[in-house]
This record gives structure tokens, C-alpha cells and sequence, in this order.
């Protein structure tokens, strides 16, 4: 399975052409910057997104989760184009939205940059499949009129519905449908994909086939977005985003921590202190007061401790998601290793003071649990190394169970 390329109609005057990805600048894909939606009706004011920063690169399969009303929906026509932001900015495939864009200017831009896929398909039900997939093209005035429907077609077929080309929508299945809706959002051949609840009408068998798609399409350059609220689908995705009130949460921390509440992991992320630390600097001696708790939000660290003749060993590296400190903070005591930041990496870390952690780890035993579990690991290791001498290759088990990396 693979995209057909583009259909270049060369010849056409006033016909749009696709712009060859060679000559895209390497910008991010989407570049949003302090974001803020504010509704107004009768009983006043609702700020919706309360000022969100977030780049996501071109080729990443991203989904977008949060709870029901949490602002999704409104992040995502930031994105399409469909609203606009109260405040701040949003750069889409290099163009900024809404800086001197007229509405009529920004659909025509939105059809030829971007496909969007709804939880309720929005197929046109008097036109056939094929049909359904060539307005796009017909809108963005975009290939020749004459290859629009070998376009349809390939397209109709890369989903597998080539032969239910000519049936109306609701003569074939829901899942079948969204397919479809897949394939018309491919027809103008955008570079990004916007879905918002793709799967959320589907049974299970038939949003396997979806995610399958996208999947198929981010390994051949494609951006997708998209917003679930299935957990089994963001597990597929390359990063997971999550929306809480509006507000973005740190990946690291909702990594770092995924047992706590999402208004809890809001709370670490306000909290938490960002510390910048250059490659191969010291963050933490041994055998010195630990009062902070702390995640690794960019690049690697490296847990050392000192062989026989004083040199250093690394038994460990932890990446972004992981965390260090907790056993200090959970057992007591001076630090039982040193850390630094990896030579080849800056590392950016969310620090956690003392205080802030344990009242967390009050509210989410759970939490406590599964980090008590990783400290006592931990320390076990630690003793062991010390009886046994230093691992020859330098590298410990006792890392956390996931990271981002
Ligand atoms: N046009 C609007 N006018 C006023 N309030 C709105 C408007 N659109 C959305 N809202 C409010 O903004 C909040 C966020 O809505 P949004 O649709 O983005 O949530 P969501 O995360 O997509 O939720 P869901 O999971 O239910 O789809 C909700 O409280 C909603 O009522
Ligand atoms: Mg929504």
C-alpha cells in the first residue's frame, strides 16, 4: 500500500500545483504559541485554551487526549484553521493562519494544505464515494479535471474500497465510511492530517484498520494529529499530548507518571522548576542532601558511581520520562550515585522540590506505590553493585518503566 503520488496536471492554467516536498523549508510541521481561546456569550467569559506553546515536527503521529470539554476539539481548529486563536500564534506547514489571512483565503489554504478527518465521516450522501473523494481536488482546483477520478480512484483503492467506488456512503459500512473520508482528505495530497475522533464511531476491528492507515502514511512522510479517546490507540502514536482545563501537560511528567490524575499532572507541571544542563555537566554528587524530585524532559543522564580505582562507571542512563532523586527522597539519606548530564546531549529537567512531591504522593498512593517499587529496586541494585563490584558495561536494570524516547 502506498500513496499515489502526486498527479502533477503540468499544463492547466489557474490550476494549483502541489509544491514538491524537496523545496519545504525543515520548519516544524505545526508551531503554536501562547494560544489563548476565550468564548463570550450571555453569562460572560470562558477561556477554553489558556495560552498553549506546542511544536510538533513534520512525520510525527501525534495524539491529542483530555477529558470531555477539556479543549481538544478547539486546539484542533486552532490548528485547520476552522477558528481562530483570542491570542497568539499558529504556524501551519510554514504559513502563519492568522496573520493577514482573510477567511475565504484560509479555507483555499486549509484545502490544499492540510486533510481533515471528523468522528462523523461528513461524506455527502447524494454522491457516490468517488465522488465524495474528488471534491476536494475540485475545490482547491487542483490536477486536471480528467485525472481527478483516476486520482479518486487509486486513493479509494489505497483505503481497499475500489470496488464500492460508485455506492452512496450509506450503502456500506460506518467503517467503511470513515475510509472513505480518509481518502477524501488525501485527494489534494496534504502534507497534514487533522483527525478529531476518527475511531470514535467505530468498532474495534474497523479502527484497527484506521490507525493501520495512518500509520501506513506517517511512515511515508505524512504528519498526522489526531484525538482519541481510546488509550489502546495512543499507545500507537509517537507522542502522546495531553489537554487538561486548557492547559497542556509536560509528556515528561505524564510519562514519568502516568498513574496520577491529569489535573495532578498539571499540577507537577506547573510546579515544577524547568533546569537547563549542558552536556556533561554534574546535576547531583554523591553522598549530598537530594530536595528535589527529578524528570528528564530532554536528552540523557548518566547514573555513576566510582570503581576501585576512583574512576567513573556508569550504571545507568536514563532518558526523557525517566526521573531520578525519588529514593533519596522516599528512603532519606545522601545521594546514593552522582548524576550528569550524557557528553552528547543538553539535557532540559523539571525539577520537583521536596515539599510539592511528598504532597503529591499523599494524594496518589498509587503513585507512591509504584515509586516506592522503582526506589527499593533501585537500592537493591545499588547494595548489590557495592558487594559485588561495578558492572563491566556500566548499565543497571533499575530504570523506570517507560520513557519518551
Ligand atoms: N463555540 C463555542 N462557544 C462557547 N463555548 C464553546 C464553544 N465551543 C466549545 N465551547 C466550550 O469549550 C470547552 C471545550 O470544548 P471542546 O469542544 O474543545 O472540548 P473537547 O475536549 O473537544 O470535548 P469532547 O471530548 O467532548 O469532544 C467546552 O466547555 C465547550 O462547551
Ligand atoms: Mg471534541
Amino acid at each position: 500500500m502506498s500513496i499515489p503520488a502526486p498527479l502533477y496536471s503540468g499544463s492547466s492554467a489557474g490550476t494549483a500545483q502541489p509544491v514538491p516536498s524537496a523545496v519545504m523549508p525543515l520548519t516544524p510541521m505545526i508551531d503554536i504559541r501562547g494560544v489563548v481561546k476565550i468564548f463570550k456569550n450571555a453569562a460572560g467569559e470562558f477561556k477554553v485554551l489558556k495560552g498553549l506553546d506546542l511544536t510538533i515536527e513534520r512525520g510525527q503521529f501525534v495524539s491529542i487526549v483530555g477529558k470531555s470539554g477539556s479543549g481538544k476539539s478547539t486546539l484542533l481548529n486552532m490548528i485547520t484553521g476552522i477558528d481562530h486563536p483570542t491570542h497568539g500564534q499558529v504556524i501551519v506547514n510554514g504559513t502563519d493562519l492568522y496573520a493577514g489571512k482573510n477567511e475565504s483565503s484560509r479555507s483555499l489554504w486549509r484545502g490544499r494544505n492540510l486533510g481533515i478527518v471528523f468522528q462523523f465521516f461528513q461524506l455527502l450522501p447524494m454522491l457516490s464515494l468517488l465522488e465524495n473523494v474528488m471534491l476536494p481536488m475540485d475545490y482547491a482546483r487542483m490536477y486536471d479535471f480528467d485525472e481527478r477520478p483516476k486520482r479518486a480512484m487509486q486513493l479509494l483503492t489505497l483505503v481497499g474500497l475500489e470496488h464500492q467506488a460508485r455506492k452512496l456512503p450509506l450503502a456500506v459500512s460506518t467503517g467503511q465510511q470513515q475510509l472513505a473520508a480518509i481518502a477524501r482528505a488525501l485527494s489534494t495530497d496534504p502534507p497534514l492530517l487533522v483527525a478529531d475522533e476518527p475511531t470514535g464511531n467505530l468498532d474495534s476491528h474497523s479502527s484497527d484498520h484506521i490507525i493501520e492507515l495512518f500509520d501506513q502514511l506517517v511512515r511515508e512522510g505524512k504528519t498526522v494529529v489526531m484525538v482519541t479517546h481510546d488509550p489502546s490507540l495512543t499507545a500507537r502514536t509517537n507522542r502522546n499530548i495531553i489537554i487538561s482545563d486548557g492547559e497542556l501537560i509536560s509528556e515528561a511528567v505524564a510519562v514519568a507518571l502516568p498513574l496520577l490524575h491529569h489535573r495532578e499532572m498539571l499540577a507537577v507541571t506547573k510546579q515544577a522548576k524547568s533546569l537547563k544542563i549542558s552536556p556533561a555537566q554534574i546535576i547531583l554528587q554523591r553522598d549530598v542532601h537530594v530536595e528535589s524530585f527529578f524528570i528528564i524532559a530532554r536528552g540523557v543522564v548518566e547514573v555513576i558511581l566510582q570503581g576501585k580505582n576512583e574512576e567513573d562507571v556508569i550504571v545507568s542512563r536514563l532518558n526523557p520520562g525517566q526521573y531520578f532523586g525519588e529514593v533519596e527522597l522516599l528512603v532519606g539519606g545522601m545521594s546514593i550515585a552522582s548524576v550528569r548530564a550524557a557528553a552528547d546531549t543538553a539535557v532540559e529537567l523539571l525539577a520537583l522540590q521536596r515539599d510539592d512531591f511528598h504532597k503529591l504522593l499523599k494524594e496518589s498512593p498509587i503513585t507512591e506505590e509504584a515509586l516506592g517499587r522503582i526506589a527499593r529496586q533501585r537500592l537493591q541494585e545499588n547494595k548489590s553493585i557495592n558487594r559485588q563490584g561495578l558492572p563491566q558495561a556500566g548499565l543497571g536494570k533499575n530504570n523506570n518503566a517507560s520513557s519518551l524516547a
